[in-house]
């Protein structure tokens, strides 16, 4: 089986690479190596630089190759600057989206996997989320893929493609290879900006907002392992060939823990004490996010194997301190 994987040199697409080649598929990696590194391709992928929305590029890596399914990932993902850059994102993620679509239709290639996000949510009126809960997004990253998304349903009943959306929370850890892991330039994630203080490439880790409606008064998240995300899009793709009907599948672990606990996990993994700064709020951060993923496990069989918070940061500690 070959898989075309959009992104593939990305962080959370390199990682479901490494389990595609090691499951014995064929992978196609195609990556504008913008956000993308290297370093994180998987050797033995095939590998075609360019940009998706380049048509005559994308159309190209169609034409030379059998393509039995596409894993998607290539995207603009930062909350912050979509809300600098709107068109950035509207262009890359949607017009991006259109041009790979289209590229599958002249193709006959009927089945995506699509990483989508739960801040498609916005700021939610439940925890823990479902998939059925109401999509208000509050920035243009989460109305970028919640449109992208859109596309898809549209391009299934007009097209016959089936997909299947799985919305993320937060992703993180590393490969227990040590070789790959969460790189991002520049890093604006917790748990890298946290582990940099211990690696001394950072002063200290600032805590934004202490004074929300929670049991520490800093926000809550639900912190999920790269490499059960990995598992779920492999599952998700198996699931599409067998001529299962679209779905949007949440993946979180469905347990929430505030910055400062994880501060605290980190402390426990690096065994060092790490400088903490109280800060304000930063803008459009929601409270809480926590996902409901019964859908996952009813729907693709999927169970995360990492539910030890202690053991996901180890294996990024493990991956940072391998290549300092
Ligand atoms: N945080 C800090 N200090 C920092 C960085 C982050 O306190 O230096 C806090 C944030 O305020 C937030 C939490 O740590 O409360 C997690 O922040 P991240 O930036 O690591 O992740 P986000 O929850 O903001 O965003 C992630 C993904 C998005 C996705 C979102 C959906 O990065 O792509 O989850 O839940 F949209």
């Amino acid at each position: 089986m070959s898989i075309l994987v959009l992104g593939g040199a990305g962080y959370i697409g390199s990682h479901t690479v490494y389990e595609l080649i090691d499951q014995g598929h064929d992978v196609v990696i195609v990556d504008n190596l913008q956000t993308g590194f290297k370093e994180l391709i998987h050797p033995k992928a095939k590998f075609y630089q360019g940009d998706l929305r380049d048509k005559e590029f994308l159309n190209e890596v169609f034409d030379r190759e059998a393509i039995d399914g596409v894993i998607h990932f290539a995207a603009n993902s930062l909350v912050g600057i979509s809300m600098k850059e709107p068109l950035e994102y509207y262009d890359n993620n949607v017009y991006g989206m259109m041009v790979l679509l289209e590229a599958m239709k002249k193709h006959g290639v009927k089945h995506i996997v699509f990483s989508s996000t739960a801040a498609t949510y916005g700021e939610p009126k439940q925890i823990p989320i479902l998939e059925d809960s109401e999509t208000s997004p509050t920035n243009p990253y989460g109305e970028t893929k919640l449109a992208m998304e859109k596309m898809m349903k549209w391009c299934e009943k007009a097209y016959g493609m089936s997909f299947v959306a799985l919305r993320y929370f937060n992703a993180c850890g590393a490969h227990p290879n040590g070789k790959i892991g969460e790189l991002h330039n520049p890093e604006t994630h917790l748990i890298p900006l946290i582990l940099q203080v211990p690696l001394k490439k950072r002063e200290a880790i600032s805590v934004f907002g202490t004074d929300y409606p929670t049991k520490d008064g800093t926000c809550i998240r639900d912190y999920i392992h790269v490499c059960d995300l990995a598992d779920a899009h492999i599952k998700a793709i198996h699931y599409l060939l067998d001529g299962n009907p679209s779905q949007i599948i949440n993946l979180g672990n469905g347990e929430g823990y505030s910055v400062l606990e994880i501060i605290k996990a980190a402390e426990q993994v690096t065994q060092q004490s790490i400088k903490t700064v109280l800060c304000e709020r930063r803008a459009g951060d929601p409270a809480k996010l926590v996902a409901c993923n019964t859908k996952a496990q009813e729907i693709l069989g999927w169970n995360p194997k990492y539910t030890s918070i202690n053991e996901i940061i180890n294996t990024a500690w493990n991956f940072y301190t391998n290549r300092k």
